[in-house]
């Protein structure tokens, strides 16, 4: 299915474009919930590794190349990097998303695991613990029984071996989330009601541990894996040198207004970061949603940049009050695509390749094409356009119709390549 054509029912969309709705479960995090490692911590907001495996098989890189990927959140990409024996490097804000993805790519060694698991649950029973965390929400959250649980366990873990630390963290976290009455849902937060269940976390977190430690049984360390590494980093300014990735696959946050410093706000705060550490981080993350702010810093990046007509007149139709917000928003959303297609443009080889996971969306009734927009500054940066893969069409249910509009909106995979 090609091209400009109406193939079927299914809408029109651009001639460069091709329909892979066989694709459109590849697009989700729903795979993941049983994969290997990958079920450690996986976001909502995750892709499949299969969609890493298809971009990877297409493109057909030879050698061992090293593949970059500057939202790495859960690190899918850098797992199938790993599966594949080939280098991965990820950056990451969020310092919840590069421990997940840093442990999740680690080598283990399952018997100092074990034993350290079970050391960490001994220093931590009887310890009359009194958490060091204050926080209002955390409180919310857990009861003050679990608190004081979650913290002596913290603690034990965090004398346990370097090396195990971050492994056995995972799984504390992972425990965590199980019992905290704040919800993620979808991109919000939901609060619920529950009984003290202090008495389980232990035996929690064992389990957590051990389902994580089967996953490490009859892998074969790689062997000729190049570099592996994930650090905290923005993607609108990478610490690489120029020309140093073959290729990037990734997915930036898309503008539908989900704050991911709000999703993982409990996680955030368990990991130590205070409110207003949390708070600075949603101010710096990418202009997905309406909080986030420019950065100054970044400004002299934008010289170049010239907005897209068809941007400029889009959100012309926003500008009434209520919806100057979402108007800003998604101007600085576009700014630092540009931002981010910049970067990955300088550190990528000549001849390197690029694939953005993106979604359109729909503000006030005016669509907004992201898949074409970062096309076109991608191709403002220099990038030449080399195919579009239309994976999912979100709202093309009789119900959801009525809910997005007629038209769906599409979940593509952008691709660009840097010219030799
Ligand atoms: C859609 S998620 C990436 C999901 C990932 N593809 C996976 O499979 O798990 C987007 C990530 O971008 C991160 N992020 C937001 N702004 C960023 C920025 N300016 N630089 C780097 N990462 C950023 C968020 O913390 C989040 O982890």
């Amino acid at each position: 299915m090609n091209g400009s054509t109406n193939a079927g029912s299914l809408p029109i969309i651009p001639t460069s474009f091709e329909y892979r709705l066989d694709l459109a479960r590849a697009a989700t995090s729903r795979d993941l919930r049983l994969a290997p490692r990958h079920r450690w911590f996986h976001f909502a907001h995750s892709y499949s590794p299969l969609l890493v495996h298809e971009v990877l098989d297409s493109w057909q890189l030879t050698g061992y190349p090293l593949v970059l990927d500057p939202f790495v959140g859960a690190g899918t990409t850098l797992l199938v990097c790993r599966e594949r024996y080939i280098g991965g490097l990820g950056f990451d804000l969020s310092p919840l998303a590069t421990l997940v993805a840093s442990v999740k790519i680690a080598e283990h060694d399952p018997a100092e695991l074990r034993v350290c698991v079970q050391s960490a649950c001994r220093d931590s029973r009887g310890a009359d613990a009194i958490p060091a965390w204050s926080s209002p929400r955390l409180k919310r959250a857990f009861t003050v029984r679990e608190l004081a649980r979650l913290w002596a366990l913290g603690q034990a873990i965090s004398r346990q071996p370097n090396a195990v630390r971050g492994f056995l963290t995972v799984a504390w976290l992972r425990t965590a989330c199980t019992l905290s009455r704040a919800l993620a849902d979808g991109g919000w937060f939901r609060w619920t009601e529950g009984p003290d269940r202090s008495h389980t976390i232990l035996a929690a977190f064992t389990s957590q541990a051990s389902l994580m430690l089967q996953d490490l049984a009859g892998t074969t360390p790689p062997s000729q894996t190049g570099v592996l590494e994930v650090r905290i980093g923005d993607a609108r300014a990478l610490d690489v040198r120029p020309n140093r990735v073959d290729a990037v696959i990734t997915s930036p946050p898309y503008p539908n207004r989900h704050d991911y410093t709000r999703v993982f706000h409990i996680e955030l705060l368990l990991l130590g970061l205070s409110e207003h550490e949390i708070t600075e981080l949603r101010y710096r993350s990418l202009r997905s949603h309406v909080e986030a702010r420019p950065l100054a810093a970044l400004s002299s990046g934008l010289e170049s940049f010239t907005v897209p007509h068809s941007l400029n007149s889009l959100l012309t139709q926003l500008s009434s009050c209520t919806r100057k917000r979402v108007q800003r928003m998604l101007w600085g959303y576009f700014e630092d695509l540009y931002l981010t297609l910049r970067e990955s443009y300088r550190v990528l080889k000549p001849g390197g390749r690029a694939a953005f996971v993106v979604g359109n969306v729909r503000h006030a009734g005016v669509l907004i094409p992201v898949d074409e927009l970062l096309q076109t500054l991608g191709e403002q940066v220099g990038f030449c356009h080399h195919r579009t893969w239309v994976i999912r069409l979100r709202g093309n249910s009789a119900q959801q119709m009525g809910r997005f509009g007629r038209e769906p909106l599409r979940e593509s995979v952008v691709m660009l390549r840097k010219p030799r």
